[in-house]
């Protein structure tokens, strides 16, 4: 349990660590944007961190400071990037392949870019199917893989002369797993670790190898990882902040705005058709059924949450809501989603919302990536620890303690996230009740 008392956070002091399983077009365009901005060639937009400011107090009191200034968060100049990749590609190479940036964005950068080189991988074909690459740990078991990694984050560490670590998963979607008993308790993963027991998928033996060494773990990928009992509970018990999973971005994130909209007005929906074309890996990676069965779950969990259908059965009782990624190498990273809204008002006369949304995905996910690590490692040093549920806001699935249902509704999301730092400084939270007809 947490208390409810303010806590007491420690100072940013030192480098922050950001550690990276998964170099490819959302770790490099993340990287690439904190370095162009440092260099005061570009703005951080889509960062709540750097670019939005908080209510505090009675609306009558003006106080709306900065995120940045009003908690203790890094600096974009504290960050240091590390992290590993199954292509041996340096940061700089891999921008030019993901093709996201331009020659002019990233030849100011270029040196920089090109002295982080990933590390090598711990990789299982078994979990991401349609790709391979060189850059791969060779052990006898997972557990001496574990190890490796481990000797990877010390010496990065070390290297860096880093005070904090974050890792965050940028890898690929793996493959659809369910939790089984090896993910249960510890004991049963490290003797799976050791067993080399093929339900431990790469983002675990990662997972497992942060979370020994006291570093957050964040998932931005829809994979299982750390929602087991194994590895969520040693986080807990370990005072260690984890967050996940799978960004939001794109259509879900178009999605958490609209349906919210639509049943605040009472609004009735009876089909929600969601289709994508998207070239770039992780649409590769995609198209292989396994991995998006991993990204339908989180797409589809949405509409429900928000819904509410048990609540509202004349309104969404029948919601028929399917998903689907088609990879269209032309397009690479600038996807186009299209949204077909069936939906019905007074007296249940139809109506339909076409949405077509052109977007660039790993625009849209660099700066949550930024929060997340600046936010995860807030939290790390205010002492909270297991599932950050306050960072909902940033996930297509948020993981919640067990029992709970997730939040969806980005704008209670936000709400949540906003009280979370108002209770973090001791500020009052806003309820928006404006209780001044009373007055
Ligand atoms: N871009 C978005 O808007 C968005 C939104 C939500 C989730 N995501 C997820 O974020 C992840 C990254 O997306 P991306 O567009 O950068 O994909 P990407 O394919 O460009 O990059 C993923 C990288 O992970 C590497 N990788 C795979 N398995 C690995 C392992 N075991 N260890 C180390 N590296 C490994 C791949 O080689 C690749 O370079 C994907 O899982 C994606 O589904 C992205």
């Amino acid at each position: 349990m947490q208390s409810n008392q303010t806590p007491t956070i420690a100072p940013a002091e030192g480098k922050l660590g950001v550690l990276i399983p998964g170099m490819g077009a959302v770790t490099t365009t993340f990287i690439a944007g904190v370095a162009a901005i440092r260099k005061g060639l570009g703005n951080p937009i889509g960062s709540l961190t750097q670019m939005g400011t908080i209510r505090l107090g009675k609306r009558t009191d003006n106080r709306s400071p900065k995120i940045k200034e009003f908690v203790p968060l890094a600096g974009l100049d504290d960050l240091v990037f590390g992290g590993w990749d199954i292509f041996p590609d340096n940061m700089y190479e891999a921008s030019v392949k993901a093709d996201v940036l331009t020659p002019q964005t990233l030849a100011p950068i270029k040196d920089e870019l090109a002295a982080i080189q990933p590390m090598s991988a711990v990789f299982d074909k078994n979990y991401v199917k349609l790709i391979d690459g060189p850059n791969v740990k060779r052990g006898a078991t997972l557990m001496d893989k574990a190890e490796m990694l481990m000797e990877d984050i010390r010496q990065f560490k070390e290297r860096n002369n880093c005070s904090r670590l974050v890792m965050i998963w940028c890898g690929s979607t793996e493959v659809f797993h369910s939790k089984i008993h090896v993910h249960e308790t510890m004991e049963a993963f490290e003797a799976g670790l050791r067993n080399n027991d093929p339900a431990i998928a790469p983002s675990q033996v990662y997972a497992y190898a942060a979370l020994k060494l006291g570093v957050p773990f964040i998932n931005g990928a829809p994979n299982l990882t750390t929602d087991v009992p194994a590895l969520s509970g040693f986080a807990r018990e370990s005072g260690i902040p984890i967050a996940g999973k799978d960004f939001k971005t794109g259509q879900t994130f178009m999605k958490t705005l609209l349906a919210p909209g639509l049943k605040s007005r009472m609004l009735g929906v009876s089909g929600w058709f969601s289709t994508n074309i998207l070239g770039n890996r992780d649409g590769e990676v995609l198209h292989d059924p396994g991995s998006f069965k991993t990204k339908e779950e989180t797409k589809l969990s949405v509409l429900d949450t928000i819904f509410q259908p048990h609540l509202y059965p004349e309104l969404y009782k029948d919601l028929y809501h399917a998903v689907r990624i088609n990879y269209y190498p032309p397009r690479g990273d600038a996807k186009e989603g299209w949204d077909n809204i069936d939906i019905f008002g007074w007296l249940n006369y139809p109506m339909q919302i076409k949405v077509n949304f052109l977007c660039r995905d790993s625009i849209l996910a660099a700066p949550l990536v930024l929060d997340l690590v600046l936010f995860t490692d807030l939290a790390q040093r205010s002492g909270m620890r297991g599932i950050q549920e306050w960072l909902s806001f940033y996930f297509k699935g948020p993981m919640t303690a067990p029992g709970l249902y997730p939040e969806h509704d980005i704008f209670i999301q936000l709400m949540k996230l906003k009280n979370t730092l108002r209770w973090m400084m001791g500020e009052n939270l806003i309820t928006h009740l404006g209780l001044e007809y009373y007055d």
